[in-house]
């Protein structure tokens, strides 16, 4: 998978479908050369246009600069002549900023580097390439990480830096990849969003300068995920380039892209915002994490379609990614803060007749935690809710059948808190200045040992006290204050720790992540939790568009999503109790609300959908996604897209089975049918379906250039699922 030809001085990373070319030219400077289809190993050195104007420095070192400003660099380097963005910048005592990064030598190996202390993709079946480069002045030397995974479309990069001079200096930015690419042909796909309305898709075309994605607040952030894709005006779902990449990482992040003068792109992406000062003191080493970039020449999907496999296969370690998830229903919307033992019990009794698996208590149960306001750290249960703790009630939840799943904000305090009242020191802020409230609550010093174990021994008490089969881990606000340079990539990696002691000592435990919905939605998660609540907004209509900006780079059955009532919660929005559903198995399918309160009608569905589920899971589970339509507005995220409808379906890799879903968004009166062709079949086999009570048999072929008609349906939000099975 990986050749270095040593005449060219190149170096060739293959997967299935791409390739991507490294070239080490004059002066050990290191040269991205190629990222594309596929091409076999040759001389590529004619694309590094060193024979233009102003020429390598070596045969021209009066114009040293121009070179300097135009060469593609592999990892760029600030402060010497390089006017574009850097990916790599030491600063000394006196704040200048320079480094220059030369080639010192290289090895390919089986097997992969690992960054340390945080996620990192893992597994049998992998390639790598270490580049050693060296800053000479400083003595820092820099490795170059590059793994491709057999099969897959991907490339992992991290890099290591050590500090190998005999003086201190400040990291000022350390970014995980950078990748020149020779055209400025490009749009540029990226998820913006807000507290329930996070992950919407835009596409907007790459202009001359700098167009940047961030986040500066501990966490990935419902604002900008730490995903982009750049891909041709002519690119759609399944046709066309798309460069794809994302960090497996979950705090602050940077991406972006750069249009230069010479109209060629650099794309970036980093763990850190322009904030970022790190000491890298004199034998210390600095792990980035891993981006992961794929390529795809035949569209959108199938890139997705590269980081869902290399996801699920190579960086989820439950044995949840394989295996069947119970289907759950969370008190939440239900119950808020308002109940009780008797309540609950009621809940759960319901819950069970409908053959609901999981019950799941969400916030309030704790302290004295009657609203948001107090007892963050205070992880005792609430006497006055829950009588005897939590025993009682998850004796009576085991008692009927079903498995008991809680949920906890450990990384926060209330400044309402026994904890706070006891450790005021706990809580991060800045010494002399006021520390910033968000939802009433502070954020804990994660950075600091005793912090973590303070929780961990509540938390541990709690576990080991009852059957606790499911854990929601939540984090309902941002960080502010930080006490010092860095301090946010030392609270994520004291974050990622106690995540890791978690999983370990409760290797069982199905553990789902959480941050004021899908704050903390990024790949960095699921390394410890192969679920994530994607958003709090669980309105069918407005999960469309969540869902389908998440899968463009999550994998499906990582999207937490849950059936609820209407008038919707967020949204006020009525629909179907069907299409929420087929909308929620999307993802991870549950319910989050009293089914006491539901209509006999609704109550009478739930049984089928669970058996329904619990059919299709391996699909959305192992399948391929294919998403064959766009509910995004017109304005927002150009080429295909629609208000009208969304469709989508899931094929086992042997394409023997498939599951189908649309959903009519808008009624239009005297409409004809819409036709939708489908994806990802066999084109040679028969295949059995039923759309709306009517049983059918077409060739693959036919149902992917001919397409099934489905009718106008009779309202808004209607939907229509079915299986798939060659004959
Ligand atoms: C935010 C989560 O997204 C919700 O599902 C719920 O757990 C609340 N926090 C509880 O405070």
């Amino acid at each position: 998978m990986i050749t270095y030809l040593e005449e060219a001085g190149q170096f060739q990373l293959d997967t299935p479908n791409a390739s991507y070319v490294l070239t080490l030219a004059d002066e050990g400077y290191l040269l991205h050369t190629y990222w594309g289809k596929r091409i076999a190993p040759q001389d590529l050195s004619d694309l590094l246009r060193l024979n233009d104007p102003p020429f390598v420095p070596s045969k021209n070192e009066r114009e040293r600069a121009s070179f300097m400003d135009c060469a593609p660099f592999e990892y760029p380097c600030a402060g010497i002549g390089d006017y574009r963005e850097a990916a790599f910048c030491l600063q000394n005592e006196h704040g200048a900023r320079a480094c220059d990064l030369r080639y010192v030598s290289h090895r390919i190996y089986n097997g992969k580097y690992n960054p340390r202390a945080i996620p990192h993709t893992w597994g049998n079946g992998c390639e790598s390439l270490d580049i050693k480069m060296i800053d000479a002045p400083t003595g820092v030397e820099v490795t170059l990480h590059y793994t491709v995974f057999e099969g897959i479309d991907a490339i992992i990069r991290s890099a290591t830096l050590e500090n190998c001079g005999d003086r201190d200096v400040t990291l000022v930015r350390a970014f995980s990849a950078s990748v020149d690419l020779d055209d400025d042909r490009f749009e540029m796909i990226s998820l913006y969003g807000s507290w329930a309305r996070e992950r919407q898709a835009e596409r907007l075309p790459l202009r001359h300068g700098k167009q940047r994605l961030d986040s500066g607040r501990g966490e990935s952030s419902h604002q900008y995920s730490p995903f982009f894709a750049l891909v041709r005006p002519e690119t759609t779902e399944q046709q066309g380039e798309a460069y794809g990449f994302t960090l497996i990482w979950s705090g602050d992040f940077t991406l972006q892209a750069e249009l230069t003068q010479f109209c060629q792109t650099r794309a970036q992406i980093g763990a850190q915002t322009d904030d970022f000062l790190w000491r890298l003191s004199t034998e210390s080493e600095f792990d980035t994490p891993e981006a992961v970039l794929v390529y795809s020449a035949e569209g959108i999907g199938a890139m997705s379609r590269s980081f869902h496999k290399l996801f699920s296969d190579h960086l989820i370690r439950s044995d949840y990614r394989y295996i069947e998830r119970p289907v759950l229903i969370n008190n939440w919307e239900a119950t808020y803060f308002d109940f009780n033992l008797e309540k609950l019990k009621t809940i759960a009794d319901e819950a069970a007749k409908l053959g609901i698996e999981l019950f799941v208590l969400d916030d309030g149960w704790f302290g004295r935690r009657d609203s948001d306001n107090c007892s963050l750290g205070d992880w005792t249960p609430d006497e006055r809710k829950l009588p005897g703790g939590l025993k009682p009630l998850t004796d009576h939840i085991t008692g009927k059948g079903m498995q008991f799943g809680l949920w906890f904000e450990p990384e926060m305090i209330s400044p309402d808190s026994d904890l706070f009242r006891a450790h005021p020191d706990y809580a991060v802020g800045i010494e002399g200045r006021a520390r910033t409230q968000s939802r009433a609550q502070y954020v804990l010093d994660y950075s600091r040992r005793d912090v973590r174990d303070a929780v961990w021994e509540q938390m541990k008490k709690i576990l080991d006290s009852a059957p606790i089969s499911y854990i929601k881990w939540d984090m309902n606000r941002q960080l502010t204050e930080e006490p010092y340079a860095g301090y946010s990539l030392e609270y994520m990696r004291g974050v990622y720790q106690m995540l890791e002691r978690l999983v370990t000592e409760y290797p069982d435990i199905l553990l789902e992540s959480c941050s004021g919905g899908g704050a903390r939605f990024d790949p960095g998660m699921l390394y410890y939790s192969p679920q994530i609540w994607a958003s709090d907004d669980t309105d069918a209509k407005e999960r469309l568009r969540i869902q389908h900006g998440a899968s463009l780079f999550m994998p499906p059955a990582a999207i937490g999503s849950h059936v609820s009532v209407c008038p919707n919660h967020a949204t006020g929005r009525v629909t179907p109790f069907e299409t929420r559903a087929n909308v929620a198995m999307f993802g991870t399918f549950g319910y989050e609300l009293d089914v006491t309160q539901l209509s006999e009608d609704e109550r009478a569905q739930i049984p089928e959908q669970i058996a329904r589920w619990h059919s299709i899971s391996r699909l959305v589970r192992d399948g391929c996604l294919w998403r064959l339509g766009n509910p995004f507005r017109p304005s927002g995220y150009a080429a295909q897209q629609n208000a009208d409808y969304d469709a989508w379906i899931f094929v086992s890799a042997d394409k023997s089975e498939a599951v189908f879903t649309y959903v009519q968004i808008t009624a239009e009166a005297n409409m004809k049918s819409r036709r939708i062709l489908l994806a990802g079949l066999d084109p040679d086999a028969d295949y059995a379906y039923t759309i709306r009570g009517t049983e059918d048999i077409k060739s693959g072929a036919y149902l992917m250039q001919c397409g099934v008609m489905l009718p106008n349906l009779w309202g808004d939000m209607q939907s229509v699922q079915t299986t798939l099975q060659k004959l």
